[in-house]
């Protein structure tokens, strides 16, 4: 394989490309979202994670609109909100989305977390189908989905696809959920890498709660990196869509300052805690509703 680059990208199952490392705009204000999306696009990211959520779904596509780059070159996310999630208020979202943003179509649209109720997760997912048919969608997916919610959707799509013909059921391009040593979810990176489905690491920075931590400080100092750095790193040689959220503009540069250095496999091993379970956020993938 050749080695990775701040230009490097994935083919998602959907047939379109991925940008390997992501921007994440949680928690960013909108008031400054366009200036903080802009700084990042001109260092070289070509990828924002926003949700409709985090209410910056405008002020991030305006950020990627003044870039100047074409925009078949970037690639925007966003996710249906978990509040009330059913079909209609998802087909209401995919709508709003394109109007606030001026966008003809939005790269990866994501079901933002499984609570709600299988009803409620298979219709926003058909809303999700419907729009990728109608050209509003270019790739849908799913985020902070456990084993037996994949499950659940990979048995729907299977039956609708008998029942209404190929495609049909939708193409599951990515799953988006917490992934750093601390929280390495073996199960569900396993399930989603044998059905070829692209794994996104959400905090990867573990929200900068490890900044100090003994393990990743000598992997620093070895290799010449911050702890950040190293993080960064490790996500990426798992095979990882890493998403780091800052502000600020000197670390937006130092996350992506991550192409020049890799970890031996004897440090990518000390950084395997496996069985550690430290969620720095929610945890739905273990909802059982
Ligand atoms: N799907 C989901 O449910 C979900 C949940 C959480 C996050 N996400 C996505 O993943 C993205 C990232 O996750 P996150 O925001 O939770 O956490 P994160 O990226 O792990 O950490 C962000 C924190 O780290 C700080 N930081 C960033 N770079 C740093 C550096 N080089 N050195 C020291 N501190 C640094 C940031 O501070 P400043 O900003 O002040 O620089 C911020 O406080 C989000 O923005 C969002 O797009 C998705």
């Amino acid at each position: 394989m050749s080695p990775l680059t701040l230009n490097s990208t994935y083919r998602l199952p959907s047939g379109y490309d991925i940008p390997i490392l992501g921007y994440g705009v949680y928690q960013t204000p909108a008031d400054i979202a366009s200036d903080v999306v802009q700084h990042a696009l001109k260092v070289g990211y070509r990828h924002v994670d926003s949700a409709v959520a985090y209410r910056n779904e405008e002020p991030s596509a305006d950020g990627m609109k003044k870039s100047g780059i074409p925009r078949d070159q970037l690639f925007f996310t966003t996710k249906i909100p978990t509040r009330q999630m059913n079909y209609e208020n998802s087909k209401q979202h995919i709508e709003n989305t394109l109007k606030v943003t001026g966008f003809d179509y939005v790269d990866l649209y994501l079901i933002h977390s499984p609570y709600g109720g299988k009803e409620n997760r298979i219709g926003a997912w058909k809303a999700l189908v419907e729009g990728v048919q109608a050209g509003k969608i270019r790739s849908i997916g799913v985020s902070n989905y456990g084993v037996h919610h994949l499950e659940e959707l990979e048995e729907w799509m299977k039956s609708t696809e008998e029942k209404e013909g190929k495609g049909k059921g939708g193409v599951l391009s990515v799953n988006q959920i917490e992934l750093h040593p601390w929280l390495a979810r073996k199960d569900i990176v396993d399930w989603c890498r044998n059905k070829g489905v692209v794994v996104e690491a959400y905090s990867p920075l573990v929200r900068a709660t490890k900044t100090d931590d003994p393990l990743l400080l000598p992997l620093a100092k070895k290799y010449g990196k911050t702890t950040s750095q190293i993080l960064l790193r490790w996500s990426l040689q798992k095979g990882f869509v890493p998403l780091p959220k800052s502000v600020t503009k000197s670390r937006i540069e130092e996350n992506a300052q991550i192409y020049d250095f890799e970890l031996s496999d004897e440090d990518m091993k000390k950084l395997d805690l496996d069985g550690v379970y430290e969620p720095c956020t929610w945890d739905p993938t273990v909802s059982r509703d």
